[in-house]
């Protein structure tokens, strides 16, 4: 069986990172017919371990994640589309897990360290987010999951489930293999693993302010693109430029198929008498092309937001029904199944 388990927490729109560090992949995925099972989870208990006072939005972001999923291609009739929070038997696998996880092994998780940092949770790290990771690892192994398509980011976290996993068919398995050690699928176009921001400071965060979002109606897009962060040694149009941490430039590495023209932009860039404007020109037209039908798509969806969640509904009850077997095989493992 070859399953795949992937999500994104619903604390706003979702933007370009996601699209190439993952969305795109899914679709790909998902149109291939190489997989069995597909799910995708909208990880709304995860957003609340740092926002657990301010449920509003992510209540709010539910539907624009099932938005944005549905505008970039992905189709319920393949990939099960679910709700986190209405799963209790992923909290179940949870608690478990959490016996077979050190707190000093998840302060050290890079994610969670750095997550700490940004957050300025260090002298008060809620309990719920320190373990999140163990959650993580529960979301991916209630579906049996075999493959986890996701950002770079992500690779901590896949790397403590799989520890979850071999600890847990160690102390439980009796020999079997009791849980499923999934694997970690990156975007193959390394500068997709990690996108920066408009600013080219750090990768495209909401936090940070420096998206574009799948939903940007066009003439947003245009100001972000014109806003990008290129050379600032290139002042005269016929001044060489620099491509290393141009962010236009990297945004074509990882947005536009036609790598003969962008390298003739790169070269033409570097050796002077490119600019600026011509080269964000380009890329926003490559954007377009690649943004309008996720757009149109989006539209169609949120004029029935009824339809939607009725979608969520659907798929969160398919979901539950799968999580319900694997708890059932967890429990027997650990010989507390004692009315089975
Ligand atoms: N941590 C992921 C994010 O921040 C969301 C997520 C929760 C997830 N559970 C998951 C991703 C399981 C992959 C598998 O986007």
């Amino acid at each position: 069986m070859k399953i795949i388990l992937t999500g994104d927490r619903p604390t706003g729109k979702l933007h370009l990172g996601h699209y190439v560090g993952s969305l795109r992949e899914r679709v790909k995925l998902q149109d291939s017919g190489e997989f069995d099972e597909i799910y995708i989870m909208i990880a709304d208990a995860q957003a609340l371990t740092d926002h657990a006072g301010t449920p509003a939005t992510v209540r709010e972001n539910i539907l624009n994640v099932a938005l944005d999923y549905l505008g970039v291609g992905l189709d319920p009739k393949k990939s099960t589309i679910f709700i986190q929070s209405q799963i209790p038997e992923l909290f179940e696998l949870t608690a478990y897990y959490m016996n077979l996880v050190t707190v000093s092994r998840l302060e050290r998780n890079p994610t969670v360290k750095a997550e700490i940092a940004q957050k300025n949770f260090e002298t008060s790290i809620p309990a719920g987010f320190l373990c999140y990771p163990i959650s993580q690892a529960a979301d991916i192994t209630a579906f049996d999951a075999t493959t986890v398509p996701v950002g770079e980011d992500q690779a901590p976290m896949l790397e403590q489930t799989r520890e979850i996993v071999r600890k847990f068919n160690d102390t439980y398995g009796n020999g079997q293999e009791v849980l499923v050690e999934p694997d970690i699928l990156l975007p193959s176009n390394n500068v997709c693993k990690r996108l920066p921001g408009l600013d080219g400071k750090a990768k495209m965060s909401k936090t940070l302010g420096n998206c574009i979002y799948l939903s940007d109606p066009a003439d947003e897009v245009a100001k972000k693109v014109q806003t990008m962060y290129t050379d600032p040694t290139h002042i005269k149009v016929t001044d060489p430029g620099h491509i290393e941490g141009n962010v236009v430039f990297t945004y074509l590495d990882a947005f536009c198929t036609d790598t003969a023209a962008v390298n003739e932009m790169k070269e033409h860039y570097q050796r002077g008498g490119l600019g600026d404007v011509k080269v964000k020109k380009y890329l926003l037209n490559v954007l377009e092309e690649m943004l309008n039908p996720i757009r149109e798509r989006r539209k169609q969806y949120e004029s029935d937001p009824a339809e939607v969640m009725a979608m969520l509904k659907a798929g969160t009850a398919k979901a539950k029904e799968k999580a319900a077997t694997v708890l059932s095989k967890v429990k027997q493992a650990m010989k507390i199944d004692y009315f089975a």
